[in-house]
């Protein structure tokens, strides 16, 4: 199995690296490959012409030479999927919501990406813990948007990193040894 972690995160420290890095050791130790796709070089969605562009009939972007082809590439190949974020502002990282824009829009109509798979979703408040709901309800959204199979989600912050870095380790081993959301254990 492919599984593909989606980070929101800028930072190679701190509390959401050493979450996203639970979650790769999860699906190694669930035996897929794995690999952790960042987004911060990307740009954002043009919203061409009238709103819709070449995405809507082709399902790529038009500006997709910036990298985006090359991660909605991997997208296709993954099995299933960790979206990992620190929260900003009770949202997800604006550089995971510009990739997620133009993906939704490519997906319109193809559902190639994420339908069917399963997908975890992770959000990381750390300063108040405020907006952990809101981050959480935006990645759900666009999970529904896209048809993927949302098998938990998971909130995480400076006081619960303990034991929330396990079940984000054993829930991303589970789906990486093939656990389907639905299903009574
Ligand atoms: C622009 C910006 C906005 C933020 N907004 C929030 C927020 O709404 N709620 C919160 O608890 N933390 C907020 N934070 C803190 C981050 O969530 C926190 O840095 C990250 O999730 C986890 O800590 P880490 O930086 O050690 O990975 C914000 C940080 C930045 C840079």
């Amino acid at each position: 199995m492919n599984y593909l972690i989606i980070s929101g995160n800028p930072k190679r420290d701190g509390l959401c690296y050493s979450v996203s890095e639970e979650a790769r050791r999860g699906a190694l130790d669930g035996g897929a490959e794995v690999e952790v796709l960042t987004l911060e070089k990307l740009d954002r969605c043009h919203v061409c012409g009238n709103g819709w562009g070449t995405c809507r009939e082709e399902h790529t972007c038009v500006f997709g030479d910036d990298g985006f082809n090359a991660a909605q590439g991997k997208v296709w190949k993954a099995d299933a999927f960790c979206f990992i974020t620190p929260v900003y502002w009770g949202e997800m990282a604006e550089s995971l919501k510009c990739f997620f824009d133009r993906l939704r829009r490519c997906e319109f109509g193809q559902s190639r990406a994420f339908s069917g798979k399963p997908v975890l979703l992770v959000a990381s408040p750390g300063g108040t813990g405020n907006g952990m709901l809101t981050c959480l309800e935006q990645m759900d959204r666009f999970s529904r948007h896209t048809g993927a199979i949302i098998f938990d989600y998971i909130g995480i912050n400076r006081w619960n990193s303990d034991y929330k870095r396990r079940a984000v380790y054993e829930a991303v081993k589970a789906m990486a040894t093939g656990r389907e959301a639905g299903k009574t254990i």
